[in-house]
């Protein structure tokens, strides 16, 4: 069998990178993980284990402290560099903006400084589809513009983009990608590793499954009176390990570009759009228990509705989506009575 290429995986005991891991290992990847745990913890490495049946090399440490990441580079000849680790909370980074900007941005800059340096020829980049706003034509095509950034985070996504068009530009050999998520939500259907929010959830679907769980009393729909069929925000929900497998896809189209220089960008959704009451329904009926929900006032900054165009990513990349809403829900819920402990 051909020796597994190496791939470093920053922020790989997060939520969207332990997953990712799994997927890079079942493809014959060897990952290599460079987290700080600053959103995560050690035990996602032993759930990532505990599903792969192998152990996985990982580093402690914080990807901005070059004296590390160097010693790293120069431990392992990495095929490409997966760079997850990012602060991600919006409404934090509107409250602590050189936080987000220093974390986020130093973060990319040291990987690129690496990826120069050791001649990695290959870099995936996570993007957001934040950086659309509130688009004027639906769905959005990576063709779309892209708004104004609404938080301090949704900048430093945009910004990232940026400099990574121009670092590939510039007489740098490096093939790289930038994936625009839409709202990741699942988790392996083992409920071994999922998501973690740290404290109240920001985000539907941990608050979903945490009310439902009896750990928040009462969810709050945040307005019904947007101009959407059900008057609820609608958004493109796509499950995470279909997310995963988009990044070794990616991987190895990056693997496949003949150029020596290549950048490209990517939505990653599912193309359809759900609204926050189909998401309640869809959740009670797969879980079976009521969920206790108000309405309440619109959040400030939502948007009122955005889905993806995925035909790009689909054609390029040989991708798509597989997995349902209800499938993405039931695992969630899954997950969410694991770490709860409920029978
Ligand atoms: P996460 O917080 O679960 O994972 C990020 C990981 O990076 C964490 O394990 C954290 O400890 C680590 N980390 C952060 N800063 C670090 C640093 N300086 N050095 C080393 N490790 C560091 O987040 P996630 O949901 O898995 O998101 C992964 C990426 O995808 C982020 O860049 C995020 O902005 C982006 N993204 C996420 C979503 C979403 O809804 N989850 C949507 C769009 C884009
Ligand atoms: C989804 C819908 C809420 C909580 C965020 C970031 C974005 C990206 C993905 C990183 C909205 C409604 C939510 C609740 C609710 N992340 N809602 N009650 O806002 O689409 O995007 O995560 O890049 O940048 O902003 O996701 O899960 O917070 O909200 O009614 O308690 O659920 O109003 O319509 P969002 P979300």
């Amino acid at each position: 069998m051909s020796k597994s290429k190496q791939v470093l995986v920053t922020g790989g005991a997060g939520y969207i990178g332990s997953h990712t891991v799994v997927s890079l290992v079942n493809a014959n990847y060897k990952p290599i993980i460079l987290d700080d745990f600053s959103n995560s913890n050690p035990q996602v490495i032993e759930g990532i284990q505990d599903i792969l049946q192998e152990s996985i090399t990982y580093y402690r440490g914080d990807c901005r402290d070059w004296d590390l990441v160097s010693s790293i580079f120069n431990e392992h000849q990495f095929d490409g560099v997966i760079h997850f680790a990012a602060s991600k909370a919006v409404g934090e980074s509107v409250e602590q903006p050189l936080r987000y900007y220093g974390n986020n941005l130093d973060s990319l800059m040291v990987m690129l400084r690496a990826v120069e340096q050791f001649k990695v020829p290959n870099l995936v980049f996570s993007s957001s589809c934040t950086v659309y706003g509130q688009p004027d034509h639906l769905p959005v095509t990576e063709e779309t513009e892209r708004k104004p950034a609404a938080s301090p985070y949704g900048n430093t996504k945009k910004i990232s983009e940026d400099i990574i068009f121009d670092v590939v530009g510039s007489a740098a050999n490096l093939k790289a990608v930038s994936l625009r998520y839409f709202n990741p939500i699942g988790a392996h259907p083992s409920a071994k590793i999922g998501e973690l929010p740290l404290g109240t959830p920001n985000n539907l679907i941990p608050f979903v499954t945490q009310t439902a769980a009896g750990i928040r009393d009462v969810l709050t729909v945040f307005g019904d009176d947007y101009n959407t069929p059900d008057g609820t925000c609608i958004r493109d929900y796509i499950h995470v390990m279909d997310l995963s497998d988009a990044h070794v896809r990616s991987l190895t189209y990056l693997e496949e570009q003949s150029e020596s220089s290549y950048y490209e960008v990517f939505n990653l959704g599912t193309g359809k759009g759900t609204s926050v009451m189909e998401v309640i329904k869809s959740f009670q009926e797969v879980a079976g228990v009521p969920l206790n929900y108000r309405v309440g006032p619109r959040r400030s900054g939502d948007i009122e509705q955005i889905f993806a165009s995925v035909k790009k990513a689909e054609k390029a990349l040989n991708w798509k989506a597989l997995k349902t809403m209800k499938q993405a829900l039931a695992d969630t819920w899954k997950w969410q009575q694991a770490i709860s402990k409920i029978p």
